[in-house]
């Protein structure tokens, strides 16, 4: 059993992890939305990538489970719709009232795939299109190696902090094929993400697992000794070099473009 997954510090995540956003914008080619079309986007955080979707003239819905990230988004982007949701569990009111669904960097949260993309087949009309983009198979190896070997070391269970599921491609196309859908698109490829400075590795830490952070408690001691571990086991994604002191982490993500055809 893993912990709840709905803590974020937005604040945090849009200074430094603003290459999640950044790297998204291009989804939004992908997805090319089109003028007076519904778009349903699903796991929007703090509303970027809807308001860029917004920009193009659709008309766009931002879905996410995480009050804190929907209190972001809707303080940044006050003229769009957001709306609290489980998209493993996407309301009735949901079937047909979407042209598009998006999604980027949301979908490896969810462990019940089948259940998202079944809930994304009902929203969408007939025809309609799923644009996404999500960790792959070997996304983060490096980190979730080294969580799996420091946890323990400190009395924790790491499973219950490891809560993604980062699926294949063959996987994924399955999963998409089995309601519906047409795969048109998938890639799956390495995107090294940069985290700049000595503390870079600390601040991913930080961001993407704060039920971690809550575990190991408000004293600094004990995290110092996480993260102390952790550098010392991701030690192969510390580069010092010209470009400055940094941590790449291991992504891997997984790309698609299905439609309803
Ligand atoms: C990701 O976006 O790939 C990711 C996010 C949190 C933890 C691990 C991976």
């Amino acid at each position: 059993m893993s912990e709840p997954l709905n803590r974020w510090d937005p604040g945090l995540y849009a200074g430094r992890a603003a290459f999640v956003t950044a790297a998204g914008q291009d989804l939004v080619e992908l997805l090319a939305p089109r003028a007076g079309e519904r778009v349903l986007d699903v796991g929007c955080g703090t509303g970027e990538l809807t308001a860029a979707i917004a920009a193009r003239g659709a008309s766009v819905t931002g879905l996410d489970f995480s009050d804190d990230m929907l209190a972001s988004a809707r303080a940044k982007q006050p003229g769009l719709t957001f709306v609290a949701g489980d998209a493993q569990d996407l309301p009735a009111s949901f079937t047909g009232a979407f042209d598009a669904v998006f999604s980027n960097a949301a979908l490896h949260w969810m462990p019940r795939m089948d259940d998202v993309v079944a809930g994304v087949a009902r929203a969408l009309t007939p025809h309609g299109r799923f644009v996404a983009e999500l960790g792959g198979r070997g996304n983060t190896d490096t980190v979730l190696r080294g969580l799996r070997a420091v946890l323990p070391r400190l009395g924790l269970e790491p499973e219950r902090f490891i809560p993604w599921t980062f699926p294949s491609p063959a996987a994924y196309a399955t999963i998409l094929e089995r309601h519906g859908f047409r795969v048109r698109f998938l890639s799956h490829f390495d995107r090294p993400s940069r985290m700049d400075g000595a503390g870079g590795l600390r601040a991913w830490l930080t961001i993407f697992s704060a039920p971690l952070m809550a575990a190991l408690g408000a004293s600094g001691d004990r995290r110092d000794v996480f993260f102390s571990l952790m550098e010392n086991a991701c030690a192969s994604l510390r580069r010092d070099d010209a470009a400055g002191l940094r941590w790449e982490i291991d992504y891997v993500r997984l790309r698609f473009l299905a439609t309803l055809d």
